[in-house]
This record gives structure tokens, C-alpha cells and sequence, in this order.
């Protein structure tokens, strides 16, 4: 049933979004991972059904629950959700990547549990592909693609590096400096387009932060339409 007023103006879009962190083993009880829960992007996914859309969620280990209605795909590595990532972009209109991803994955991932006894000083780390700068070098307009920057210090300066350097239409800034932006908590968000766009969507509910987030999207969907 729709609630009385909600908008439909998402019916018609396939929202694509990945959420949450991921995990990348070093033996079979251990693994580098982040303090991430998925929930902004949980939130997103929400908002989106609610306002008629169809959506993929891509969706790393957290307890968080994804919403009733959407199509996820849970994964746990930065690998597997890029190869998730690559399946489900091709019928995507618009895709949102709230994921933290790990930035490095350990080299070598041991069969069995690494005992204390062994002489561990340093563990030897590869990086991981950047999903949505994939996603971005092989877009086309059909296909409206939309970053968040996690930073502690120069926000926007690196932000709209992402933008440029990671083909995206607009990017959200959060800020994570100590515990901010982390979990059920209130969530402060900026929105950066173009050269010089910029909205302060303010702070509040990371699901009153969807919303307006999603209005964000909209209008600068529309407006590049025009
Ligand atoms: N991202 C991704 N795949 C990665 C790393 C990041 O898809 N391997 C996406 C995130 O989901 C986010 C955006 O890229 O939408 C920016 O992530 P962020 O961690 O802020 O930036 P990085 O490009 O990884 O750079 P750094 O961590 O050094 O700031
Ligand atoms: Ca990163």
C-alpha cells in the first residue's frame, strides 16, 4: 500500500547501490575491514522503493537489514561486489555508491588460522579495484552515476577530485572524522556538481538525508535532461 502523499517520482528508474563495508580475509578468522554499516546506503534503498523504484543492492557484511522490496546481493569482498557491481550496472538508470570499500586487500589469504607462535611483523597488502571509478570509465549517458567522498580533513577540495577523476554527476560528502557518519546516528551531508555546484542538504536521520539526497539526484538528473 502507499502511504498517503508519498511521491512516485522514481517509478520508471533501476536504482543500482552498493552499502556497507567490506571484508577481505587474512586467514580464515581474521580479515581488514572498516567501521562501516551500510546504513546511508540502506536509507537510500529505502527512500527509492518508497518513491517507486526498482533497486539493486549490493550489500557487504552488516547486521543492518536492507529493506523489504529491494533485490540485494550480499557479498563480502571488494572483488566479489565489484563483480556483483559489473552484473547488475548494465540496466541500471541511476547508481549510488555509499560502500566502503577496503582500499587494500592482504596479498595472501592463509588456508588456516596463522598461530601466534609465528613471527608476524607486517602484513603485505594489494589494492583493491575502485568499483565506482569502474563503473564510471565505462558508463554512458544513459546512466546517472553518484559517489560519496568519506574524508576527515579538505572535503571539498578532495571531493570534487572524486567527481572529476571518477566521472561521476555528483558527489556527497561526509564527514567521518572520529566517530562521525558511523551507524544509527545523525548524518550531516554536501552535495558537489559540475565545476562549481554545491547544496548543503544540512544534517539530520540518515533517512531524512535519503530524501534529500534523492531530490539532490532528481533535479540535476533533470536538469542535464533539459
Ligand atoms: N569506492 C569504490 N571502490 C573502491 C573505493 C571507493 O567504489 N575501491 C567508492 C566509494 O563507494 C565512494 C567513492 O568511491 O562512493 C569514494 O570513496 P572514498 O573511500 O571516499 O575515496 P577513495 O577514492 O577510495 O580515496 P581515499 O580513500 O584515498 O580518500
Ligand atoms: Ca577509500
Amino acid at each position: 500500500a502507499q502511504a498517503l502523499g508519498a511521491r512516485e517520482d522514481l517509478r520508471g528508474e533501476r536504482v543500482l547501490i552498493t552499502a556497507g563495508p567490506t571484508r577481505e580475509p587474512i586467514d580464515p578468522v581474521r580479515f581488514l575491514s572498516n567501521a562501516a554499516t551500510g546504513t546511508q546506503g540502506i536509507a537510500l534503498a529505502a527512500e527509492a522503493l518508497a518513491r517507486g523504484a526498482a533497486v539493486d543492492l549490493v550489500l557487504g557484511p552488516t547486521t543492518a537489514s536492507p529493506p523489504p522490496g529491494a533485490h540485494v546481493v550480499r557479498v563480502t569482498t571488494a572483488r566479489e561486489m565489484d563483480a556483483a557491481v559489473r552484473e547488475l550496472a548494465g540496466g541500471a538508470t541511476i547508481a549510488i555508491a555509499t560502500a566502503a570499500v577496503a582500499d587494500w586487500r592482504p596479498a595472501v589469504t592463509h588456508d588456516q588460522k596463522v598461530k601466534k607462535t609465528e613471527e608476524v611483523t607486517a602484513i603485505a597488502l594489494e589494492r583493491n579495484p575502485d568499483i565506482l571509478a569502474g563503473l564510471g570509465a565505462r558508463r554512458d549517458g544513459a546512466l546517472f552515476l553518484v559517489g560519496f567522498a568519506a574524508e576527515t580533513s579538505d572535503f571539498e577540495t578532495h571531493a570534487r577530485e572524486k567527481l572529476a577523476g571518477k566521472h561521476l554527476d555528483l558527489i556527497a560528502v561526509n564527514d567521518v572524522g572520529g566517530t562521525r557518519g558511523f551507524g544509527d546516528v545523525d548524518n550531516a551531508l554536501v552535495v558537489l556538481w559540475g565545476t562549481d555546484g554545491r547544496r548543503d542538504l544540512g544534517s539530520g536521520s540518515k533517512r531524512e538525508l535519503a530524501a534529500r539526497l534523492w531530490d539532490a539526484i532528481l533535479e540535476r538528473k533533470r536538469a542535464q535532461a533539459d
